[in-house]
């Protein structure tokens, strides 16, 4: 078997990285999910005061670019990759809701998407890689072997999300949460820079109603064939 590139995108809440992570573990892939890297840019202007409404300094965050380092590091107990902003564990402080409120406005900027993207071209140099994201297919890794495209209904992906911030004890409303994914869906869709589109050669997978383990098969099949 060959080693391969496996670029998956879609949506947000559609269960990207769940499956992506699953995937390259059963494989002994690397995993990155590049929406943390974006999500680590916005902690960054958040908490640096960056943001006016929702308008970004952009000079500033231009000269900041630079020195920000976003790295991803295995977590020992668990195994899987946790995200690191300038040396420090954000991994939570980015799936909050003040992050995913904001980070639609950082990803649309094109200065913020070359960085990133040359950041993700690095990390995939020595192939063995599976990538989550939105331009994974078409921006990043045009040649990669194997492109997912992966959706679901709105309503389901504000439910899983729900669900997801419950369990870990966050407030949300599902209302709300369904409002954020339409508006992301929105802005991701129809932004300038690497709008979220299915790459011409990627496979399409609706997964509102498949569970965990059909959609482990179905994944895992698709492997198979692109790596023989
Ligand atoms: O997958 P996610 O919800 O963690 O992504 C966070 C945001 O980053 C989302 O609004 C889309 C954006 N994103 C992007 O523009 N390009 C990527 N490759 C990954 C994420």
């Amino acid at each position: 078997m060959k080693r391969i590139t496996i670029a998956i995108d879609g949506y947000s809440s559609c269960g990207k990285s769940t499956m992506a992570k699953d995937l390259a573990r059963e494989i002994g892939y690397v995993y990155i999910d590049s929406g943390a890297m974006y999500r680590a840019v916005t902690l960054y202007c958040l908490e640096q005061g960056l943001f006016h409404g929702d308008e970004v300094d952009t000079e500033r965050l231009k000269d900041a670019l630079p020195d920000l380092n976003v790295s991803f590091r295995l977590n020992p107990e668990t195994g899987r990759p946790q995200t690191y902003l300038n040396g420090r564990l954000v991994e939570n402080d980015i799936r909050t809701m003040a992050v995913s409120s904001k980070v639609s406005i950082v990803a649309a900027l094109g200065f913020v998407r070359e960085a990133m993207v040359r950041l993700q071209q690095q990390m995939g140099r020595e192939k063995g890689i599976v990538m989550d994201g939105r331009d994974i297919g078409t921006t990043v890794f045009p040649d990669a072997e194997l492109k997912i495209f992966v959706t679901a209904s709105p309503e389901i992906r504000a439910r899983r999300r729900f669900d997801e911030l419950q369990a870990k004890g966050e407030p949300g409303s599902y209302e709300e949460i369904l409002e954020n994914v339409k508006e992301r869906d929105r802005i991701d869709t129809t932004r300038t820079v690497s709008p979220l589109r299915k790459a011409g050669d990627a496979v399409e997978l609706d997964n509102s109603h498949m569970t965990i383990p059909e959609q482990k098969e179905w994944l895992l099949a698709q492997f198979r064939k692109a790596a023989e």
